[in-house]
């Protein structure tokens, strides 16, 4: 997929495999530009997002089709007026503030790559820790819910 993406973007000997990749890749790209509002819910895996999200992105952030570079201009994200609504969890805690926030990759990552699209109108919940007392997880588990309700009616 990835030799199939520079070969059909550098305009060189792409393969006819190649050429049908890349339209796979074109399809779930454009399925996704499609959405007015998107929910992601996603735990954290290793201070990141689990690889199978990242495999996704990888495959439908694509040139031309949500994204742009020009030489006058650099890169512009082309998802505008766009909503996307992140619900986030993890076993730790990485909240502003404490030593541990340095720690989490998931959030800016998520944030930056919806950026990166045009996608700045964001809401985030968190659900964390759910590792912890059970009085702590029944707590943040809650909290997240509460939170999930009063989004849900006006998203
Ligand atoms: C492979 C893997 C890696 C994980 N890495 C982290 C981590 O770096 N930090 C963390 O706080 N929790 C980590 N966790 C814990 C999950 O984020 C946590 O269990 C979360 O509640 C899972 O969400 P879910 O209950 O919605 O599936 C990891 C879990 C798995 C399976």
């Amino acid at each position: 997929m990835i030799e199939a993406k520079f070969a059909v973007l550098r305009a060189t000997n792409a393969t006819e495999e190649q050429k049908r990749r890349w339209q796979g890749a074109v399809r779930l790209s454009r399925a996704f530009n499609a959405a007015d509002k998107y929910v992601f819910s996603l735990p954290m895996w290793n201070f990141g997002i689990p690889y199978i999200l990242k495999h996704y992105i990888d495959i439908v952030t694509l040139p031309g089709e949500n994204w742009l570079w020009t030489p006058g201009e650099g890169y512009s994200g082309l998802l505008q007026g766009k909503r996307a609504a992140l619900i986030y969890s993890s076993a730790g805690d990485y909240p502003v503030g404490l030593p541990s926030h340095d720690k989490d990759f998931q959030k800016p990552y998520m944030r930056t790559w919806l950026g990166f699209l045009g996608i700045d109108d964001l809401v985030e919940i968190t659900a964390a820790p759910t590792l912890a007392s059970p009085e702590a997880v029944a707590a943040a588990l809650a909290r997240a819910r509460n939170e999930a309700e009063r989004l849900a009616e006006g998203f």
